[in-house]
């Protein structure tokens, strides 16, 4: 039986102290069975709901990890040996199966990645689940038309930096983002093109958005939920929409803002509609023609902040709970 070395929960996590509940350790590897590969993983993904899924209540999306159990998450590697004639030894997948370095995967959930569509990294951030939730909050369930202004919270991290770049390829009038930090702001503004940027760690977030949108906003898209969801929700044009994508401020944050605040939905007339990504799949095909566009055309900056080594997993991922990510948060596992 062969082995790998994967993370795993060592225990649950309290708020975004996570490298500690975490512990590295050998998981055995399937035999090769037909129709599966063996992978050897390069790079994975860091997610916010790979936080959520350390924790032992309600389902996060999908499974919840179990205490002495392997994570799982977004990986890209190459194939080392195979027994699907759909995954040739060589070829570059995309699968669920990582935070471990070697993966035996399935072809019927394994994706081969065209690398002459977009470099190997890109699979995981603008053309990948990252970018893919983008186009998804703000197309189907944002109903984005041109001429339309748009804000977007969590904007220097990876869904965020997509959706409002998204947004003006798509034809929006006004794309404003919030972040954290001076230098996300400025490569946001400077690089991505957002037409202001307020930093949420020091600007009267509200009063900043009364200014950038004196009209109010047609579409927000939120990442953070708290209280960034309710200054944004008070500058909402009448019958704005706002796409729901995820509340990561949930993990770090004691200070929630009272459901009172909902009665601004009520005075504006504002539609909220929550979403996950896995319920547009059959919009994958148009998604990717238009994102590799983009890409082959240097209209998208795809950007990723990489760690180093599967050692660095536990610290990559409370790295990106605490905002050190500049557009999407990797770890690399090998070359
Ligand atoms: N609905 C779906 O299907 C779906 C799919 C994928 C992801 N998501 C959601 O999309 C959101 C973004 O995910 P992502 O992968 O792109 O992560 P990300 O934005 O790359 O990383 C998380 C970022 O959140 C910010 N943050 C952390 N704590 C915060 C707080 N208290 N207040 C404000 N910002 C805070 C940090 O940036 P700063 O430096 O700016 O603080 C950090 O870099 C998450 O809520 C995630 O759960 C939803």
């Amino acid at each position: 039986m062969k082995q790998t070395t994967a993370v795993l929960l060592a225990r649950r996590p309290q708020g975004t102290k996570v490298a500690e509940a975490l512990s590295l350790g050998p998981i055995d590897l399937p035999e090769l069975t037909p129709g599966t590969a063996l992978v050897r993983n390069q790079y994975m993904s860091v997610d916010p709901s790979t936080r959520g899924r350390m924790d032992p209540g309600e389902k996060q999306y999908t499974t919840n990890f179990e205490i002495g159990g392997p994570l799982d998450g977004s990986a890209i590697g190459i194939v080392v040996e195979s027994a699907s004639d759909l995954l040739p030894v060589g070829a570059t997948v995309r699968h669920r199966l990582g935070w471990r370095e070697y993966a035996v995967v399935d072809d019927r959930t394994a994706t081969l990645c065209d690398l002459a569509k977009a470099p190997a990294v890109s699979w995981l951030s603008a053309m990948g689940q990252t970018g893919f939730t983008a186009y998804a909050g703000l197309l189907p369930v944002g109903r984005l038309t041109a001429g339309e202004s748009v804000f977007v919270t969590g904007a220097g991290g990876a869904v965020g930096s997509m959706a409002g770049q998204f947004a003006r390829l798509l034809g929006a009038s006004t794309v404003v983002g919030s972040a954290g930090g001076a230098e996300k702001c400025a490569w946001l503004k400077d690089e991505c093109g957002f037409d202001e940027v307020i930093d949420y760690r020091t600007a009267d977030v509200r009063a900043a958005l009364g200014a950038a949108f004196p009209e109010g906003i047609d579409l927000f898209f939120d990442n953070v939920g708290g209280w960034q969801m309710v200054h944004g929700l008070h500058n909402m044009r009448i019958h704005g929409r706002i796409s729901m994508c995820g509340a990561v401020s949930n993990f770090g944050t004691t200070d929630q803002p009272s459901l009172a605040e909902l009665i601004e939905t009520v005075l504006r007339r504002v539609t909220i509609q929550g979403f996950i990504v896995r319920d547009f799949e059959e919009l994958r095909p148009e998604f990717e023609e238009r994102v590799s566009g983009w890409l082959a055309r240097g209209e998208l900056v795809d950007r990723a902040t990489v760690f180093e080594g599967i050692e660095n997993a536990g610290a990559g991922l409370e790295g990106l709970l605490n905002g050190a990510n500049l557009g999407k948060a990797l770890i690399r596992l090998s070359d």
